[in-house]
């Protein structure tokens, strides 16, 4: 039996008593019911890579995907056996179960009637299979770290004082107006990386104060009652409400319908109420988060992340043996995934900054020491080195690397747009020597993308533009360009002069 039949056998066997309404089945009914379970799977990827993440999903787990018209999603079936490897996909952000979708929507004329709906929709949803997978998710679902909190929610005082389960319509609603404000943020939602950001900033300022001891007691005194919340990503420019509205109205018809607590920071079960447009998309969360966090623990101030790292790495469909090089690393998030991924392959990982070149070795020294303690026996290390340089004049050898793969410096955080007009020309140059001519590949991020295409103009010897994915890096438009190396041999220009490149 492999290691995740294994898992999700024990998953299935996790004690299911639940106080919820659509899952009152017994444990080893749901344990049979739930070996046929069938659901679809709801995945934020980075925007522009959804093709990347469906080939993904189609290669590990067999599933066609469907991508959706909302940018940065992807929809897949699975069945609960799947669950486990679901959680190791490296290209999606975060995942969440369908539990229903409208693909055209009708919504009413005015907004008291669309919010009517909302409240009504609660209790027409069909909850117990995703619900089910839900539970079964929890053991897979990796935990955030929990932050200090700086006040309670009037829910957690009502059952406090005994009123918990007396909660009426007003009160419901009261809760969810003063619990919003991360809903009303999620407006923005269009881009997925925005989103999350918001979603994180939201949580971290709105923990409560008491300590885990206080919440750990609570929860043996109130085991059966769950908290939940409802987030709302609205994207439209026709809709006669806002996403604070709706996740207000339908998160309140949800109270009454389970009869679970509201609780916006620390909360069992997330409802996801995605609107965008016309189409509406009902899920419950199975990340609390994001997948991308997990090679990184030494930031930089443009730390990228693991699953755009993998999208670009995978677009060049590395293979056994190759070189592959990233010669502007910052913390080596791009090769250290290309290792964890592409173990087959020897990654170099090199920058100017010296400090860059510490935290990578740092990171990848964090992650030898995590998969020790986690498999409790020496590692043999990753196929990794790190390298202090200089991209214009690196110390390999001329035509010896398979692929480079980079983040450039866009020259707003990270350098100047100035001074990409010397480094970009000056990089693609010494890329091209050092890439293997007929068969070499780069991948290039930057959002600089005039120069980029300048500097590239001049060099259409040596690079053919194959592919462009479009993509959000934390709200900027940036481009991430396939190139292909021509069979040109490179001419050093001293050669040209008559003198001989020392490599
Ligand atoms: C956008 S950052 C890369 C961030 C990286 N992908 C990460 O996840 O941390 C660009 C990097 O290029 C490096 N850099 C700038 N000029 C360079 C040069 N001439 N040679 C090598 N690295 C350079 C900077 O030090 C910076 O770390």
């Amino acid at each position: 039996m492999s290691d995740v039949q294994e898992a999700t056998n024990q998953l299935l066997d996790v004690n299911l008593h639940e106080n919820q309404r659509s899952i009152q089945v017994t444990e080893s009914g749901l344990r049979s019911e739930s070996e046929h379970l069938q659901v679809t799977i709801g995945a934020t990827v980075p925007t522009g890579f959804e093709q990347t993440a469906a080939d993904e999903v189609r290669e590990k787990l067999g599933s066609p995907c469907k991508i959706s018209k909302d940018r940065g999603k992807i929809y897949f079936d699975i069945s609960v056996e799947s669950l486990a490897q679901v959680h190791c996909l490296r290209s999606v952000d975060n995942l969440f179960v369908v539990v229903q979708e409208f693909k055209d929507y009708q919504f009413k004329e005015t907004k008291e009637e669309v919010l009517k709906d909302f409240e009504d929709l609660a209790g027409k949803l069909p909850w117990s299979d995703p619900l089910k997978i839900w539970k079964i998710n929890t053991c897979f679902k990796k935990k955030k770290t929990k932050h200090k909190k700086i006040n309670q929610n009037s829910s957690k005082q009502k059952i406090e004082s005994g009123q918990g389960d007396k909660t009426d319509e007003r009160d419901v609603k009261k809760e969810f107006t003063n619990n919003v404000l991360d809903s009303q943020i999620l407006d923005y939602y269009e881009n997925a990386a925005i989103k999350e950001e918001i979603s994180t900033l939201v949580g971290d300022d709105l923990t409560s104060c008491k300590d885990e001891t206080e919440e750990s007691s609570k929860e043996e005194t109130d085991p059966e009652v769950l908290k939940f919340r409802v987030t709302c990503n609205r994207a439209g420019e026709k809709h006669c409400f806002s996403s604070n509205e709706a996740a207000r109205d339908f998160g309140g018809a949800v109270q009454d319908y389970f009869k679970w607590k509201a609780d916006m920071t620390n909360f069992d079960v997330e409802v996801l109420l995605n609107i965008h447009d016309n189409e509406i998309v009902v899920g419950i969360a199975l990340t609390e988060e994001s997948l991308h966090r997990r090679n990184i623990t030494h930031f930089g101030p443009t730390t990228l992340r693991s699953t755009l790292a993998y999208g670009m790495l995978r677009l060049c469909a590395p293979q056994p043996t190759d070189i592959i090089v990233d010669p502007m690393c910052g913390t080596g998030a791009i090769s250290i995934e290309g290792a964890t991924e592409w173990s087959n392959c020897y990654h170099i990982a090199g920058d100017n900054n010296p400090l860059a070149v510490n935290r990578a070795a740092n990171n990848i020294s964090s992650l030898l020491t995590k998969s020790q303690v986690k498999e409790g026996k020496l590692s043999w290390g990753l196929p990794i080195d790190t390298i202090q340089w200089d991209i214009c004049n690196l110390p390999l050898r001329t035509g010896s690397v398979d692929i480079i793969v980079t983040d450039m410096p866009f020259g707003k955080r990270m350098g100047s747009k100035k001074r990409n007009w010397n480094l970009y020309p000056a990089c693609l140059r010494e890329m091209s020597r050092v890439c293997r001519p007929g068969t070499g590949q780069a991948v290039l991020l930057t959002q600089d993308k005039k120069c980029f295409i300048k500097a590239l103009s001049g060099m259409g010897h040596l690079w053919r533009k194959v592919h462009t994915v479009w993509v959000n890096i934390g709200g900027l438009h940036a481009a991430v360009y396939l190139l292909k190396r021509t069979p040109q041999t490179f001419v050093h220009p001293s050669e040209q002069d008559g003198e001989r490149s020392p490599w």
